[in-house]
């Protein structure tokens, strides 16, 4: 007896367990539960306003958060790293940096400048409104410096997606004016929430890493939907919070370059270098 159960689990295809594993329901579960410990307590937040805004649209820009005198050094600093990055000078960090993309991406950690590095890690202000959205104390699991250089390259950013079915919030200084030429990130308003036409995309990415709606797909739920695409255009000095749960994409770069810091918030992972 013992011997024909070994045989039969021996037998069992693989396949059976993964599929079992990976059940819709099992998914279901797990963000049931991931969303009765994770969501906004918009009164933490030490503005109202920002959070309401943060919380109904998937976005919000405040503008003027950066000083010019801070811009001004942040750039000095950033534009001698970038030099030192391509003539293969620069040891502080990783680095990633692609012809193809025409984007370089560099790590910002405690080796790094420490202006920059407490900017990006440890605003109080920021932290408090992310902490409010996600009703969990944090900090950003990823820091870094973003360029993008390469005029008309596509990188894989470009078509319209989302980046996780949890919580990714990422916020963007802008440090200098990015116009609609500088490639700027589009943004489908208020799709960061649950919706029936997202079901299965976010179950899919959960289970397969696919997702069934493809920028045709998407174009044609735009639509249906009725979803307002927001060019982020901003001024140097301005922060954009983005819940990046939410459909965005990118845009080709036509001229001049864009440059930003991005602080990456999510409330489940450890720090670590990301590029996108
Ligand atoms: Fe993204």
């Amino acid at each position: 007896m013992l011997r024909l159960i070994q045989n039969f689990l021996l037998y069992i295809p693989k396949d059976f367990f993964y599929l079992i594993s990976k059940l819709r329901i099992f998914f279901k579960i797990k963000q049931k539960l991931y969303y009765l410990k994770f969501k906004p307590n918009l009164i933490k937040s030490p503005n109202l306003e920002i959070i309401k805004k943060l919380d109904k649209d998937g976005i919000v820009e405040i503008k003027n958060y950066l000083s010019n005198e801070e811009i001004k050094y942040f750039l000095k600093i950033i534009n001698k790293e970038v030099k030192d990055i391509f003539e293969n000078k620069y040891k502080k960090s990783e680095v990633y940096n692609s012809e193809d993309d025409g984007k370089l991406v560099y790590n910002v950690n405690y080796n790094s400048n420490n202006k920059i590095y407490e900017k990006l890690n440890n605003d109080k202000y920021i932290n408090e409104i992310i902490s409010s959205y996600v009703r969990k104390k944090v900090k950003p699991s990823s820091t870094v410096v973003e360029l993008k250089y390469g005029k008309n390259k596509l990188d894989e950013l470009i078509s319209e997606h989302s980046d996780d079915w949890k919580y990714r919030v990422k916020v963007f200084f802008i440090l200098e004016d990015i116009k609609k030429n500088n490639t700027p990130m589009r943004y489908f308003l208020n799709t960061h929430k649950e919706y029936n036409w997202k079901k299965n995309h976010n179950y899919l990415s959960w289970a397969f890493e696919a997702t069934p709606i493809t920028p045709y797909v998407f174009r044609k739920i735009v639509k249906k939907e009725k979803i307002v695409e927001k060019v982020c255009t901003a001024k140097a000095g301005s922060l954009i919070i983005a819940d990046t749960r939410g459909f965005h994409g990118g845009s080709v770069l036509k001229s001049g370059r864009r440059i930003q810091f991005i602080a990456i918030y999510n409330p489940l992972e450890k720090k670590r270098f990301r590029t996108a």
